[in-house]
């Protein structure tokens, strides 16, 4: 069926104001695609909830959107009302583990028109994917502290890899390679971290010889970032723990004009539970409350979205609509060296997929 629940959760600060500017996207698309988009909204997983209920989300959450096809999320995070380990772990994080969101996709592209901070590119140049990691890895909960307050403080966080969890990214990223350039990189930092990143190098050995078809190399983290900056071409997918694919998906999206544009997909392949779709960015609360905000990284996610759902055209209708209006500069937001507010930019990009 072309119907589809969505769970919207704006979250935070400019959450708050680009989530609507997909949603009138989104509004746009069924209109010209004709799919029937039924949306609920939910003000948890914010830190207005938190102060009203002393936790970041009900204690039912999972039963109240685990049934949706979908959930667009925004941002969540307000460092001066609640700290941020306790927000983003009372609620994104969550999401991803309970919901088994292993894959987090989120793509790198230069568009055109659109002012890079490098020198000399031009769009194809830049056009890859990070596929990062997302339910384990250095991103776990178990450690402790010790000693507290005393001079022998210690504290500890372990990073946890399971072979189930590292194949099951690795393939999906060959597998995402295979469909593209035939072309994987591995972000690895098997010099220094001496037990969990040869065994992440030695699992991409042996998941690699399932794709003899896809050439890969890897890189240690630190030159990777480098080449990233200096050889974004040298790129199709990078697969990365979930901690290197958090830092090389803001870098990407960087040298691509603004991580205001980036999008990801928080993904659970199998369809078992609903993925996740929002933008990379946070809740930026130095810009919030004035409208400028660039939406297009939460409107890309709607692409991302509509693809995952099998609307293929409209997702593809979403990017081109967004290519459209990035390249004429009276669109722009201020990330973008532009004047726009988050309206106009939402508003044209709605407006070019009505044609
Ligand atoms: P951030 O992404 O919110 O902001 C970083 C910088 O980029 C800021 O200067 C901001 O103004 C700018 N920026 C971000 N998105 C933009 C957009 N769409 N348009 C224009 N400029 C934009 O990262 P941060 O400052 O490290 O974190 C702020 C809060 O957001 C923290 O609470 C953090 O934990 C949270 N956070 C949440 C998510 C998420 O929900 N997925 C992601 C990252 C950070
Ligand atoms: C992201 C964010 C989150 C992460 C934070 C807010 C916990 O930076 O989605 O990239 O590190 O995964
Ligand atoms: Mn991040």
């Amino acid at each position: 069926s072309n119907a589809y629940r969505l769970a919207v959760i704006p979250g935070d600060g400019i959450g708050k104001e680009v989530v609507p500017e997909g949603l009138r996207v989104l509004e746009a698309v069924s209109t010209k695609f004709g799919c029937v988009l039924n949306v609920d909204h939910f003000e948890f997983a914010s830190c207005d909830y938190f102060q009203k209920h002393g936790q970041m989300m009900p204690d039912d959450w999972k039963t109240r959107i685990g049934g949706h096809d979908a959930i667009f999320f925004g941002a969540v995070g307000w460092p001066e009302t609640v700290p941020d380990h306790v927000s983003l772990w009372g609620s994104l994080i969550q999401f991803r583990r309970e919901f088994d969101q292993y894959v987090n996709l989120r793509p790198v592209r230069l568009m055109p028109g659109v002012p890079t901070p490098l020198a000399n590119r031009k769009p194809g140049d830049i056009d890859f994917f990070v596929v990062r990691e997302n339910t384990e890895g250095e991103y776990s909960s178990i450690g402790g502290r010790m000693f507290t307050n005393t001079e022998r403080e210690v504290v500890i966080q372990e990073t946890v890899m399971t072979r189930v969890g590292v194949d099951r990214v690795l393939r999906y990223a060959f597998e995402l390679a295979r469909r593209r350039g035939k072309h994987l990189t591995s972000a690895t930092k098997s010099n220094g971290i001496s037990i969990t990143m040869p065994y992440w190098d030695e699992r991409v050995e042996e998941i690699s010889q399932g794709y003899p078809d896809v050439k890969w190399d890897k890189y240690h983290i630190d030159i990777l970032t480098a080449h990233f900056v200096q050889h974004p071409d040298w790129f199709d997918v990078v697969v990365a723990s979930n901690l290197f694919g958090d830092i090389l998906s803001d870098l990407g999206p960087a040298c691509t004009g603004t991580i205001g544009i980036a999008p990801a997909g928080n993904i659970n392949p199998e369809r078992k539970f609903p993925s996740l779709f929002e933008p990379v960015h946070g809740s930026a609360p130095d810009i919030a409350g004035q409208g400028i905000a660039n939406p297009v990284g939460q409107i890309w996610s709607a692409a991302l979205m509509l693809d995952h759902l099998g609307e293929t055209a409209a997702a593809a209708g979403v990017v081109q609509a967004i290519e459209e209006v990035l390249s004429r500069p009276e669109y722009r937001t201020r990330d973008l060296g532009g004047s726009a507010g988050t309206a106009d930019c939402g508003k044209a990009i709605a407006d070019a997929i009505l044609g």
